[in-house]
């Protein structure tokens, strides 16, 4: 890692604002706020057990969801400071806002070791707007920084890249955490030098959201896998039929210039050639689908919407990932939260954990597909899963993530 860590700090008795990404899903049950996946904080648990360790005062600070300025009931953080008090099995004392009086009042008593969580940083507009003021009233609490909201990288607000450079021009230090490393390595270090064959598995609904990725993997892959409604825009640009599957027709144009670049690559690029189809019709303004069969044609039919790969594309992706040394899936390959169309996307999901099984690296990259993964119950089987989603895509993308530019170099 060329940027400074956590384990490289000195923080004994230090105040320490730490940004980690628990912008979790939540739903309201009996009027009350419940985590419905507590993933992102449990994985922020290594950073802060290393906190503590070190005697730092932790100041923990995060978003959840877009509240764009106001203060909603809904979004606030203090189920989470409840949830992560749980996981940790210590206490974390909230504070009901981000800045000001309060925090620097409850700051002002904490001893090393001891964790608050401040108010979602959302309910102020200045933190998107990366405000220099807002950064500078964040920062005052802060003698040390550090980012462990890899979700939250690509996104140049005030807690995530503000705070960090105000520290930085202090003469402090900005380190990464401990899951932002190991984010790094696995969608950066690992993919940069993969153990090969290395297997790319791409699906989602649209070549536009991926494209990057394509182009970028073409230039490091042995092999690229394509499923989810984008392998329809590819299947236009091969001359095949695509009956009412989802498409974008003014991409058909890019989808043929990744295939061209794949041939001259010389890199396997292989498209569903069959498929689970249905009647797809909107009733009442919600999609529903009837008279589910196999497609065992390259071409589908007038009629009919592609919503899975089908049975022999689904064996033609296992055989390829149990050859693997590396492998990266970002995406479903179908409609998968449907039980009926899942069959493929599981089919992917067993095809991954059994490579990894026979010694094979597999990585995760966030999003829809680390839902797909741990609703086949094989979360546990792979190397890494990314916490991030558009963060992932982005760095997958090799774009420079704001958040981790603003760190401290080694
Ligand atoms: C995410 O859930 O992907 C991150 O927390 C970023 O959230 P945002 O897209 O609202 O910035």
């Amino acid at each position: 890692m060329a940027k400074l860590t956590v384990k490289d700090l000195e923080l004994n008795g230090k105040r320490v604002f730490v940004r980690v990404d628990y912008n979790v899903p939540m739903e309201e049950v009996d009027g009350e706020m419940v985590i419905n996946d507590d993933t992102r904080i449990r994985a922020t648990l290594p950073t802060l057990d290393l906190l503590v360790e070190k005697g730092a005062k932790i100041i923990l600070t995060a978003h959840l969801g877009r509240p764009k300025g106001q203060r909603e009931a809904s979004m606030s953080l203090r189920p989470v400071a409840a949830k992560l008090a749980d996981l940790i099995c210590r206490p974390v004392a909230f504070v009901d806002d981000c800045i000001g009086e309060k925090v620097a009042n409850t700051v002002g008593t904490m001893q090393p070791g001891d964790i608050v969580l401040l108010e979602n940083l959302r309910y102020y507009a200045e933190e998107e707007a990366n405000d220099a003021a807002f950064a500078e009233k964040l920062a005052a609490v802060a003698d040390a920084y550090v980012n462990d909201a890899f979700g939250a990288a690509h996104r140049a607000h005030a807690s995530t890249a503000g705070v960090a450079e105000i520290v930085k021009s202090r003469g402090g230090q900005s380190a990464a955490g401990l899951l932002m490393e190991r984010e790094l390595i696995f969608l950066g270090d690992e993919l940069d030098n993969p153990a090969r064959p290395f297997v790319v598995i791409l699906g989602g609904a649209k070549v536009s959201d991926k494209i990057k990725v394509i182009d970028r993997l073409l230039e490091k892959a042995d092999t690229i896998l394509i499923g989810g409604a984008m392998a329809y825009t590819f299947k236009l640009a091969q001359g095949y039929t695509v009956g009412s599957s989802l498409v974008e027709r003014d991409k058909v144009d890019v989808a043929r210039q990744a295939l061209d670049k794949a041939k001259a690559k010389g890199v396997k690029f292989l498209l569903p050639t069959d498929n689970t189809v249905t009647e797809s019709a909107k009733v009442d303004g919600k999609w529903t689908f009837k008279n589910e069969r196999n497609n065992a044609d390259v071409n589908i039919p007038d009629g009919v919407e592609g919503v899975d790969i089908g049975p022999e594309t689904a064996a033609a992706y296992s055989a390829e990932c149990a050859a693997a040394k590396t492998v990266l899936w970002n995406g479903p390959m179908g409609i998968f939260e449907d039980p009926r169309f899942a069959v493929g996307t599981f089919a992917v999901a067993e095809a991954v954990a059994g490579a990894t099984k026979k010694g094979a690296k597999s990585i995760i990259g966030g999003g829809d597909s680390v839902k797909a993964i741990n609703k086949a119950g094989l979360g546990e089987q792979v190397t890494f899963m990314s916490t991030g989603g558009g963060a992932s895509l982005e760095f997958l993308e090799g774009k420079e993530l704001p958040g981790v530019a603003a760190l401290s170099d080694k």
